[in-house]
């Protein structure tokens, strides 16, 4: 081998040693890396506990509340705890009077329903009907700036 294939036998070999590295630092960073965007799902499975992550305290104080619909158990809507900030509260935002999905007004302290204007209080008791019965709520928590919720 003479000088020149060394050094084209070299730089090709440089090339294809380097070129993963390089593809890897420009392609796009993966869901674990990224942080997640509002209502997205950084963790689907449970964990061992059964709490589910479904968002970050980033996520929540974009809009003041996320809502997510694949989750393990039905619909799920979480909001801050507006008597203690800390922590979170999470419930199913399907109104039991005829189905459509409620949302939290803050100036009104309250989940409202778009449809027949039913509003329920933040652990979600009945506070105005038509509708007769509560939102269901879910067990939820804030650990590691994530917001895990409890499918049971
Ligand atoms: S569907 Fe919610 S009040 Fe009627």
């Amino acid at each position: 081998m003479n000088r020149r294939e060394f050094i084209n036998w070299v730089g090709v070999g440089g090339i294809m040693t380097s070129l993963p590295i390089a593809i890897a630092a420009c392609a796009p960073k993966t869901l674990e890396s990224s942080a997640p965007s509002e209502g997205s799902t950084p963790s689907v499975s449970p964990r061992t506990d059964g709490f589910q992550a479904i968002g970050t305290t980033v996520d929540i104080d974009k809009t003041g509340q996320i809502l997510n619909e694949n989750f393990s158990a039905g619909k799920l809507l979480v909001i801050r705890d507006p008597i203690n900030p800390a922590q979170v509260i999470a419930v199913n935002p399907t109104c039991p009077h005829a189905g459509c999905t409620v949302a939290w007004q803050k100036n009104q302290d309250s989940f409202v329903c778009p449809c027949h204007n039913s509003k329920f209080a933040s652990n979600g008791t009945v506070q105005e009907g038509p509708a007769k019965q509560p939102l269901s709520t879910y067990t939820a928590k804030i650990e590691n700036n994530l917001i895990l919720v409890k499918a049971s």
